[in-house]
């Protein structure tokens, strides 16, 4: 059964009024021009990548209601190569939110433009956005409230990628202060 649960994350110091995950979702749709190839004559992964980009910043950008930046992609898969005559559909969603940062996840599905065949996916990934103030600076996001069991599984287990990518950074950084200067 899905359903509204009355979700905002603990601790985070977030007072706004939650959103669900409903209001900010997005889909971009772009048909793949010979102009988008690889040397192998498929699309280009850096084409893929640039839609998944711009399809979860408009998500980022509703959800927060103002201007995101991308803090980082991670997990981008490519799952089957996209043709030219493809039409590419980046379907992208907010699964998360911190104090000031969003994590969006996209899927990405590919159908010839001129067959009524099912779509298939093609790629998936996960970006974190900060919302900026007009300085650039980081400022603070409405809490995103799942809207389905299936949107509150994704925002248990974008909890869990923040965990390992902060704790990815701290040990990294640890090792780093520990080691003699490279330069
Ligand atoms: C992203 C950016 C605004 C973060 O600024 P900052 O001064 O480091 O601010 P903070 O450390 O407070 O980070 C802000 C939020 O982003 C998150 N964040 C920052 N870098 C991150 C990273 N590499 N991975 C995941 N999350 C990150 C922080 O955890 C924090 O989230 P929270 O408030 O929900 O806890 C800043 O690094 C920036 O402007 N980067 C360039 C963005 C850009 O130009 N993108 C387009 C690339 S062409």
């Amino acid at each position: 059964m899905e359903g509204m649960t009355d979700h905002a994350p603990i601790g985070t110091g977030n007072e706004l009024p939650g959103k669900p995950t409903a209001a900010s979702r997005t889909t971009l749709s772009t048909i793949m021009t010979a102009g988008d190839t690889n040397l192998l004559g498929t699309v280009h992964g850096g084409v893929v990548m640039k839609l998944v980009d711009d399809a979860a910043g408009a998500v980022a950008g509703r959800h927060s209601g103002g201007p995101a930046v991308t803090a980082s992609m991670d997990e981008m898969v490519f799952l089957e190569p996209v043709r030219v005559g493809d039409l590419v559909h980046v379907h992208a969603q907010c699964n998360w939110t911190g104090r000031t940062s969003m994590e969006i996840g996209v899927r990405v599905m590919a159908e010839r433009w001129n067959e009524s065949t099912p779509a298939q996916q093609v790629g998936s990934a996960y970006l974190v956005f900060a919302a900026v103030d007009a300085d650039g600076k980081p400022r603070t996001v409405p809490p995103v409230v799942p809207d389905s069991e299936r949107n509150e599984r994704r925002f248990k287990e974008a909890q869990i990628r923040r965990t390992h990518r902060l704790a990815r950074r701290r040990a990294i950084k640890e090792l780093r202060a520990q080691q003699p200067s490279e330069d």
